[in-house]
């Protein structure tokens, strides 16, 4: 049993999609929340700027005494997590695009992955992939530009409804009825894409799944947490406190400012 808390880090908001998840099945476990805003976004960065940057983030976590830390974020996950495992002695949960559950639901066997260029381009997405889209239709989409306007709190603005338009068409054309949201940032665009999206077609996030996976790599390494601890979900960021607080169903006691 441990009470120290799970670290969690994205490139920015994103993984707030991941920590509502995780708080919502595990609200014994206490958290901490990085969000490297400043840095965002990641999914333009080369391989290796991506690891640094999730090195830092990993080593900043493991200082303030997380047991565990969820990457909550695609890019980092398929560029960086191999480093991650390789060279700190904690358990690392990764997300990746939910390519699987959508090749198994999919009826007109064709899907859209919407992710950033740095996971589409890396080399545990392409692995993947290939293993469950031999018969898949697989229309890939690099987001770019979401990210910004997420982080920039434009998330409901015209802007973004028109990207997403230009980036759905195609997918439509091919007659997908699912949709794979590859990175974290995506799952807040779920509101706009119902919107845009015939209702057969299924969004699918890796959000849910990461949580379970969480709980059960901690009941395996016997560190779930016995009792309520004081200091119960802190939040750290590099960039605007605000976007934070928008993007949060659940009340927080106080976002942190860090110079990162
Ligand atoms: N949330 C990150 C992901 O899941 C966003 C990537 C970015 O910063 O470009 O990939």
């Amino acid at each position: 049993m441990s009470s120290k808390p799970i670290g969690i880090f994205d490139s920015g908001v994103g993984g707030l999609s991941i920590w509502s998840e995780i708080h919502q099945l595990l609200p014994m476990e206490s958290t901490i929340y990085l969000s490297d805003s400043k840095h965002a976004p990641y999914g333009p960065k080369g391989k290796e700027t991506i690891i640094n940057l999730s090195v830092k983030n990993t080593e900043w976590l493991i200082n303030q005494g997380c047991k565990l830390i969820v990457v909550a974020c695609n890019t980092a996950t398929t560029n960086a997590i191999e480093t991650l495992r390789k060279n700190y002695p904690i358990p690392f949960i990764g997300i990746e695009p939910a390519i699987k559950p959508a090749a198994l639901q999919s009826k007109s066997k064709a899907i859209g992955i919407l992710a950033t260029k740095g996971t589409l381009s890396s080399q545990l997405f392409h692995k993947t992939s290939q293993l469950y889209s031999s018969d898949l239709l697989v229309i890939e989409q690099v987001g770019d530009g979401i990210v910004e306007l997420i982080e920039n709190g434009a998330l409901y603005s015209d802007e973004m409804k028109h990207l997403l338009h230009n980036y759905l068409q195609p997918m439509l054309d091919a007659k997908i009825d699912c949709l794979v949201l590859g990175c974290t940032h995506y799952h807040f665009l779920t509101p706009i894409l119902k919107q845009l999206l015939p209702n057969h077609v299924k969004i699918i996030d890796s959000g849910k799944a990461v949580a379970r996976q969480t709980k059960a790599v901690l009941e395996k390494t016997k560190l779930l947490s016995a009792e309520i601890p004081e200091k119960m979900n802190r939040f750290y960021t590099n960039g605007e406190e605000k976007v934070i607080a928008s993007l949060l169903k659940t009340e927080i006691a106080g976002i942190t400012k860090l110079e990162f």
